[in-house]
């Protein structure tokens, strides 16, 4: 794939670029931390009673079904490489029945050629959920919403996403790091679009408490983009050669499993469970913890790049033939039926412990 071209002068353009070279050049998941998805496990059932052809993985998300709940990532848009990368994803998700976030649509908002690396997503994926995004600094600097409305319409988006970086910001030397004002603006985006918003991380997780403080000003879904998966402050040390400050940070958040379990405990929020979901069984115990959904997004850019798009496709259908399968396992005969008590247990890191909670989701 043809994914390094060219040379641009605005300065976010080539980080876009320099992004998705790095995570696929480098090494740049977290190193000192995991998901915490391993410290859980299913309690095996010897006796289904189910017919394995009849186990169902399809859910209904915003208003549309879902073969399977999953979603490709907010990743890119607005570079030279976006507009091969999101046609190609787009094509996956029309086909597979999934959901997709685009990355993010600043870049729409300050030239407008960069437009058509947006809309093909919806041009290409006519029934599919498209989540359209906007970063935190940038809404708390909005005067109006229209910009957004605009990035809502060009791909006719079903949510839109708000993401939040303060450590990414933190350690790019571009980066904006101003985040006063960042909660009033999702609260007037929550007032002023059609479609309900989403919040999400790139990475360090989300708290109980953050979670809350949105909830309370009407966000209804919450991607957890908790740590164990891609660390973008590993992408940043990459970019920097001269300051390792970057590098001590690498393993800087709230693991995606303790994030989601805080997320879920908040009235009203329909959570997305992503950071390092590398696979359907752990995709399958996200669920069984309560995600509504989950996400992933360096694992599916590097698949694309190395197989194009017939080995994303089986990629995702192994996703989803093995989470199938652990469903069956479970005995849960649909993706409702795994979030019921005793399916799954905390084990810790001691393989041999099992400590089910009775009414733990
Ligand atoms: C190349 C690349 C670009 C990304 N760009 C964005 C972005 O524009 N907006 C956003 O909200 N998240 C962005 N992300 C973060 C992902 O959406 C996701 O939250 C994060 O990578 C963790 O998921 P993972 O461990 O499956 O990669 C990007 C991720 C990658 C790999």
């Amino acid at each position: 794939m043809g994914i390094h071209q060219g040379e641009e002068s605005m300065s976010i353009v080539s980080r876009k670029s320099d992004h998705i070279r790095i995570v696929l050049e480098e090494d740049v998941d977290f190193r000192g931390k995991a998901t915490g998805f391993q410290e859980y496990d299913f309690v095996h059932c010897a006796l289904p009673e189910l017919d394995y052809s009849e186990v169902s993985t399809e859910v209904t998300f915003l208003g549309k079904s879902l073969t399977f709940p999953l979603m490709i990532s907010a990743m890119t848009g607005g570079c030279p490489d976006a507009l091969v990368i999101n046609e190609m994803l787009a094509e996956l998700i029309q086909a597979e029945g999934l959901a997709i976030g685009v990355g993010s649509q600043r870049p729409m908002a300050d030239e407008s050629r960069y437009k058509e690396s947006y809309r093909i997503v919806r041009e290409k994926a006519p029934d599919r959920v498209i989540v359209g995004n906007v970063g935190a600094a940038q809404i708390a600097r909005m005067e109006k919403p229209d910009s957004v409305k605009r990035m809502v319409e060009v791909i006719q988006a079903n949510a839109m996403a708000v993401h939040l970086n303060p450590l990414q910001e933190c350690l790019q030397p571009e980066g904006d790091r101003d985040f006063t004002g960042v909660l009033r603006g999702i609260e007037d985006l929550v007032r002023a679009l059609e479609v309900p918003v989403m919040v999400k991380e790139v990475g360090c997780g989300i708290s109980q408490e953050v979670a809350e403080r949105l909830a309370n000003v009407g966000v209804q879904y919450i991607d957890v983009a908790g740590a164990g998966g891609t660390s973008w402050a590993a992408v940043e040390s990459f970019r920097q050669k001269d300051t390792d400050l970057a590098g001590r940070f690498r393993d800087w958040g709230l693991p995606t499993a303790i994030s989601l379990k805080e997320v879920t405990g908040v009235r009203g929020i329909h959570a997305i469970a992503s950071g390092g979901i590398r696979d359907g069984q752990t995709m399958a115990k996200a669920l069984a913890l309560g995600a509504e959904i989950c996400g992933a997004a360096a694992p599916f850019l590097r698949v694309l790049s190395e197989g194009g798009v017939d080995a994303l496709r089986k990629t995702v259908q192994e996703w989803r033939e093995s989470l199938k399968m652990v469903l069956f396992l479970t005995g849960s005969r649909s993706i409702d039926q795994i979030r019921r008590p005793g399916v799954i247990y905390f084990k810790g890191r001691d393989a041999a412990k099992r400590e089910v909670t009775p009414g733990e989701k």
